[in-house]
């Protein structure tokens, strides 16, 4: 079975790192998306939070699963059979620093990582942009699932 990770910290998912699931799920016969824990950053939703996201966004998708992994993203490959990573390049300010953690994790495992153009409808989407957008009242409808925009507000309410 050819299985792939999508990794990334999804606070929370946007249509960009969506669309980049899709595609690699019809590249593979599974897809893990993985939420990497860094408990040195909080985030606005919990991961249980954000793997719920994940799970509701990605229900049209068999081959997708969901999962989490606090520690090296190339241990959780090396535990779970996996042989690539897919990720989304965004922009050239994205390569330098991508590449990098692509050949580290090469250098680490053998794990290859595949590279995606992210569709230029969503390249300048990011979780963070998102999140601050949305804290001061913009429109984040089309950028995000719904379910997630819905999510997003009521935390933002709740936060006050
Ligand atoms: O969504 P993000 O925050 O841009 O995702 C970055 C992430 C989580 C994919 C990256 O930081 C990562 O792989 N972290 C896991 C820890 C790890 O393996 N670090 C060494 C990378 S060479």
């Amino acid at each position: 079975m050819r299985r792939a990770v999508c990794p990334g910290s999804y606070d929370p998912v946007t249509n960009g790192h969506l669309d980049i699931i899709e595609r690699s799920a019809g590249l593979f016969d599974e897809v893990v998306v993985a939420v990497l824990v860094n408990k040195s950053k909080k985030g606005l939703f919990s991961i249980d939070e954000r793997i719920e996201l994940l799970r509701t966004v990605t229900a049209h998708l068999p081959n997708v699963r969901i999962d989490s992994w606090y520690g090296l993203l190339v241990e959780y490959c090396t535990e779970n059979g996996i042989a690539a990573i897919t990720k989304g390049l965004r922009a050239v300010s994205d390569f330098d620093y991508e590449l990098q953690m692509a050949q580290m994790n090469k250098r680490l495992s053998g794990v290859d990582t595949l590279f995606m153009s992210t569709n230029p409808e969503y390249s300048f989407l990011s979780s963070s942009l998102i999140k601050e957008v949305a804290t001061h009242g913009g429109d984040v409808t089309g950028l995000v699932p719904e379910h997630v925009r819905k999510e997003l507000l009521r935390r933002i309410r709740e936060n006050g």
